[in-house]
């Protein structure tokens, strides 16, 4: 898969995890130690419940630099319940409206001590350029950047996917929506990748298709239909008008009638076909409510996990500091 983000950047020299830049190159074994991580926190909090120590004296810095309430909320419980200090940096009262720039940001951070750095970004590569130019030893962890990557959440796509199907090398996935823009598309088929999934199926109408290159190995289905007979998960996608540069849709009702998930065609699936969805959801634009909230769904699995895997990314990066 084509990436503008260096795999290497992330790895110390003894090939430990010193940032979570992207999911790319990871291998299957790291993943799935992450994810087998993610569950001992899981069982050791008490489902959350109990607060631990191993993040006793860290600091975490939040700076989200566009919208979110799963990411960072989650990233922000999953630090406290480490015991590490959490600090949620907001962009619109800093002196960043005063022009600071945002390496000049990062280093006045830094001065005050911090042992990592949540990033999310609308400009893909944000949290690799910070990564490459702090003064400190601070780690710096993806929260979504542009439309290349958000690792954390193909990390918790994969433990949700992996706590209903223990064999994942005997699943079809499809991926719906916009595909071109989402950076959750691009950390799931890392992902998924890398832990064996058998066949991916990514469905966007030709204006929000990925480049034919981009993701060697899955199939780029336009037809909604046709993407889902056999499918054992669909991963619906938001469109994200915030990273289009015209309207790409005709109208979004006829994008639901054409991309839509709908019960109806939700039973052309497998039985018991799985729906995800990164959140946020919109309701009758990509995924009918009946569906969202449906038996079959997974929506509010995904969001509980994503705690337990961001606790375990967090551990991994700063307990061993
Ligand atoms: N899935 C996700 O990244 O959601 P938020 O934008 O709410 O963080």
């Amino acid at each position: 898969m084509k990436t503008h983000s260096d795999p290497l950047l992330q790895l110390d020299a003894a090939g430990r995890l010193r940032h979570l830049l992207t999911l790319d190159g990871l291998s299957r074994e790291r993943i799935t130690e992450l994810l087998d991580r993610a569950d001992e926190l899981r069982a050791e909090s008490r489902g959350g419940t109990r607060r631990l120590d191993l993040l006793a004296g860290r600091t975490v810095i939040n700076l989200f630099f566009e919208p979110s309430t799963r990411t960072r909320t989650s990233f922000d419980l999953a630090a406290q319940r480490l015991g590490a200090q959490v600090i949620n940096f907001d962009i619109a009262s800093s002196s960043t409206v005063k022009g600071e720039t945002l390496l000049d940001t990062v280093h006045t951070l830094e001065a005050m001590h911090c042992d990592a750095f949540v990033v999310r970004h609308k400009e893909s590569g944000t949290p690799e350029f910070i990564a490459r130019h702090l003064r400190s030893r601070a780690a710096v962890l993806n929260a979504g950047d542009g439309n290349q990557g958000h690792p954390t959440q193909g990390l918790l796509d994969a433990l949700t996917l992996r706590g209903r199907h223990s064999e994942l090398s005997a699943l079809c996935v499809v991926i719906c929506g916009d595909i071109r823009h989402s950076r959750v598309a691009r950390s799931d088929v890392q992902a998924f990748g890398a832990l064996g999934v058998r066949e991916m199926r990514l469905c966007a109408p030709p204006e929000l298709a990925p480049a034919a290159n981009e993701f060697p190995g899955c199939a780029i289905v336009h037809d909604f239909d046709a993407a889902i007979d056999g499918a054992d998960v669909i991963v619906m996608l938001r469109l994200q008008k915030e990273r289009m540069t015209a309207a790409a849709i005709p109208s979004e009702a006829e994008y639901f009638r054409r991309y839509g998930l709908s019960p109806a065609r939700l039973a052309q699936a497998r039985a018991n076909c799985l729906v995800m969805h990164p959140g946020p959801i919109n309701r009758g634009v990509e995924i009918d409510g009946a569906v969202a909230d449906g038996p079959q769904s997974l929506i509010l699995e995904q969001v509980a996990n994503g705690v337990f895997v961001r606790m375990a990314v967090l551990a991994e990066l700063l307990s061993a500091k």
